[in-house]
């Protein structure tokens, strides 16, 4: 079946700050990847060099055909101490920014994604209410010297899976399991959250922001089994609907979805037989994506969704090409009925650090050679960079 998109639907790629550039030794990821013991299999290095090969990546995304790029700002080299802002770093990004413009490519910025500066960490990261604060003021600096050139801005990315994984999982940084402060490190950044949004609407530029929130499908199995129902609920109350319900009224949610998870009256089920489990651990389910846009849409009461990140970590290129086919079509249904969904942002431009798994996991359409750091473009780029340029999909 051919499907086709809507005028002015974007289609982009994404990255994150400390899983391309390389060497962001001075926040607390890097201390992570290092910790005796830890839980990282290895760590970031080099990752892609994109901190120099930037103007290359963007020539390569641009000649694919997307019309946007998201990545993200390094909080730890903009604000290597507190209160020390480099206008070098700042200046480094603003190149970012005009080389996508250049390019003819929106650069959509995220100014949190996952990694917090040493010296904030070292106050207790998220779980110090003084980081509200402190991330305000950096959000602040970096509008003030870039806001001109951003097309779009995302706050922080998966609040949800930073303060679960950091907070009950022991996965992220700071790796605990204690749920007081699981619940002030989300408070925090739902608070923070929402005086970024105020400070970057306020600041220089006019660009529309939002927050980018991992989604999973979360289903009850029986669907009808009420106790099924209430245990699916429970976990999704706090792991997506109260990031949900602090977004009402931003200019977009940033929906990201892998995969679903399955929930019966006595807890999470397994993966189901048949159905292929992922290197990641979770389960091939690419109508995840249409199950949680419509989910945001509702909960958020129609904030316009922009699918940030949608992907699969695979070495079968043809497989990605599958995944994605079926999470466009998703998303084609969901503009049948009405959903206002603003473009599709494919998660990953790059092979690259896939935080605690290493280098393994390879979800990019761009392969990088681990050693000379060429890049060559899988089957899966030039298939969907032709996507993006026709606005849809041939048969
Ligand atoms: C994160 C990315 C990550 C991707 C794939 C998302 O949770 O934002 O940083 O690489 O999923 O696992």
């Amino acid at each position: 079946m051919a499907i086709s998109f809507p005028d002015g639907f974007r289609w982009g790629t994404a990255t994150a700050a400390h899983q391309v550039e390389g060497n962001n030794v001075n926040n607390d990821w890097w201390a992570w990847e290092h910790a005796d013991a830890g839980v990282c299999v290895e760590p970031s290095g080099d990752a892609c060099d994109q901190y120099h090969r930037y103007p290359d990546d963007l020539r390569l995304l641009a000649a694919l055909g997307f019309d946007n790029y998201r990545f993200s700002v390094e909080w730890s080299r903009i604000e290597p101490e507190e209160g020390e802002f480099s206008r070098a770093e700042l200046d480094h990004y603003r190149r970012i920014c005009a080389e996508c413009l250049a390019n003819g490519v929106e650069p959509v910025v995220t100014l949190h994604h996952f990694t917090t500066p040493r010296w904030a960490a070292a106050d207790g990261g998220w779980h110090d209410e003084r980081i509200v604060d402190r991330f305000a003021r950096f959000c602040e600096r970096t509008v003030d010297h870039l806001g001109d050139l951003v097309g779009r801005a995302c706050t922080i990315n998966e609040p949800n899976v930073v303060a679960f994984l950091g907070y009950q999982m022991a996965v992220f940084p700071p790796g605990l399991i204690d749920a007081d402060l699981w619940r002030a490190a989300y408070g925090n950044m739902i608070a923070a959250h929402r005086r970024s949004y105020d400070v970057l609407k306020a600041g220089r530029g006019e660009f529309p922001v939002g927050l980018t929130l991992s989604m999973t499908d979360y289903q009850a199995v029986p669907a009808d089994d009420p106790k099924a129902v209430e245990a699916r609920d429970l976990v999704r109350h706090f792991a997506e609907d109260i990031f949900l319900e602090a977004c009402r009224g931003d200019d977009f949610i940033g929906v990201q979805t892998y995969s679903r998870s399955r929930y019966g009256p006595d807890g999470q089920l397994p993966s189901e037989p048949g159905v292929e489990v992922l290197p990641m651990g979770y389960e091939y389910w690419p109508q995840a994506l249409e199950a949680t846009i419509r989910r945001a849409w509702e909960v958020t009461d129609q904030v316009p969704v922009l699918v940030t990140e949608n992907g699969i970590g695979t070495d079968d290129d043809a497989q990605r090409q599958a995944y994605v086919r079926a999470a466009l079509e998703g998303v084609r249904r969901c503009l049948d009925d009405g959903v206002d969904v603003l473009g599709y942002t494919y998660w990953s431009l790059l092979d690259n650090f896939e935080w605690a798994f290493g280098y393994g996991p390879r979800f990019g359409v761009v392969d990088v050679d681990r050693a000379t750091q060429e890049r060559r473009p899988k089957p899966s780029a030039y298939w969907l960079g032709a996507i993006a340029r026709a606005n849809g999909l041939a048969d």
